[in-house]
């Protein structure tokens, strides 16, 4: 988003135009950002024959995944149903890794029929599997590195007392496995947590992978998942992909080499490819002053973006209506029954009543986790591609609260 002669726009579109033609809560999208966060990803990994495969659950829309499947990457679901929308919007089979956690086997099952790569990550899943497809399906392994790792506890997978992977220190059982019933183990992976901003925890896991992969002969790829850090605010931490890129592939070339055989380096950006091109675009209903604080009131809320509540995320608002008011501070509130505070003791331009204000960074984790909590509806969203706004998915009518509800006698 640019302000130029105090308007701000996207991609040349004024924003306060594009929120009265679709409305108000509205999720926008920069289709140029997402393209430019791949080529730098490609660029930072140029001397490895890396396949990017984003995490849908960042942002699961059907046009996004297009356009990230037109940009040639692929993709990583983590559900049936994640996986159904990554083949709506054109990904090969091959070209989805499916790394479930804790479903019944049924949904394995259901992603070697779609022919998905698949990733197990708990021993007795391993066990079945093996069972029922022996050498006929191979399969990548998720291993659990014991690295606590990641911006938040909640957001941490690869600790000792996480519940995803299979634990390094279990590597014995897992091979006990792959030669009782033969199972063809094509990849290893780890994902250790989401705002991982240090270099070196991808370099451990590195070691501890290359220390592994030796003892599985049939491996093509080796996959590193997500977790690389964005700005959410001036002065951030962020990963530095070109330094990753540079030393993870480095290491990974020596690696290959004396495994005897060339094989692929996955990732798994969420957050790193669409997060900063997301805006929550909201208008304030009311301005109050307490005593103490000056709310502004947003027609939004926890229901649209529980990021702020779930992970005292920081997410930078702006006042995009009023960009030339007096500075003066505001706690941001939304219209929920619950404290749900979208950013407190903020520096915004005069809030009045009407204003439009912008939550950015909510492209990763905001649409894909709001709800319709208080029986609100969830909002539309846009896509900027092109220097044109296009509607990727309308906003919940009545209906949608609704549809699936049967209303007994009573
Ligand atoms: N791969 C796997 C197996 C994952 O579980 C995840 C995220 C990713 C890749 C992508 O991670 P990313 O690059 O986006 O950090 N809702 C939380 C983040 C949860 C991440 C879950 N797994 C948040 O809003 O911060």
């Amino acid at each position: 988003m640019e302000l130029i002669n105090h308007t701000y726009s996207i991609q040349g579109l004024n924003v306060t135009e594009l929120c009265q033609e679709f409305g108000t809560p509205l999720y926008v999208y920069d289709a140029s950002k997402i393209i430019n966060q791949l080529k730098s990803l490609k660029n930072a990994f140029s001397e490895t024959d890396v396949k990017i495969k984003y995490a849908a659950k960042a942002l699961t829309n059907i046009s996004v995944l297009k356009l990230v499947k037109q940009q040639g990457a692929g993709v990583d679901v983590v559900s049936i149903q994640e996986a159904q929308l990554a083949l709506g919007a054109g990904f090969s089979p091959d070209e989805i890794m499916f790394t479930p956690n804790c479903v019944d086997f049924e949904e394995i099952i259901a992603g070697v029929e779609l022919g998905l790569n698949i990733n197990l990550d708990n021993l007795s899943v391993l066990e079945k599997f093996g069972k029922k497809y022996g050498n006929t399906v191979p399969c990548c392994v998720r291993l659990n590195p014991h690295i606590m790792a990641g911006g938040n506890y909640k957001i941490s997978t690869g600790h000792s007392n996480s519940k995803f992977g299979i634990s390094v220190y279990q590597l014995p059982e897992i091979m006990q496995l792959a030669t009782r019933y033969q199972i063809v183990i094509n990849g290893l992976h780890i994902h250790t947590g989401s705002e991982i901003t240090e270099t070196d925890v991808f370099l451990k896991m590195a070691e501890i992978l290359f220390g592994i992969a030796r003892d599985f002969p049939a491996l093509t790829f080796i996959d590193f998942g997500g977790g690389f850090k964005v700005a959410y605010k001036a002065g951030d931490l962020v990963t530095n992909v070109y330094d990753l890129g540079l030393k993870l592939g480095k290491a990974f070339k020596e690696f290959y080499q004396s495994y005897g055989r060339k094989l692929e380096l996955w990732i798994e950006p969420g957050k790193y490819l669409v997060s900063e091109a997301g805006y929550l675009f909201v208008k304030t209903n009311v301005v109050k002053s307490t005593p103490s604080v000056t709310f502004a009131g947003v027609n939004s809320g926890l229901n649209h973006l529980i990021r702020p509540m779930m992970y005292e995320a920081y997410h930078e608002i702006i006042n995009v209506s009023n960009p030339t008011g007096t500075q003066k501070v505001y706690t941001v509130v939304g219209n929920i029954c619950e404290t749900d505070t979208l950013g407190a003791d903020r520096k915004l331009n005069e809030v009045r009543e009407g204003d439009i204000l912008a939550i950015k960074n909510a492209g990763a984790y905001g649409y894909s986790m709001s709800s319709n909590y208080n029986s609100r509806l969830r909002p539309a969203e846009v896509l900027i591609y092109k220097g044109e706004a296009k509607l990727i998915r309308k906003r919940d009518t009545f209906d949608d609260l609704l549809r699936g509800q049967v209303v007994i006698d009573l």
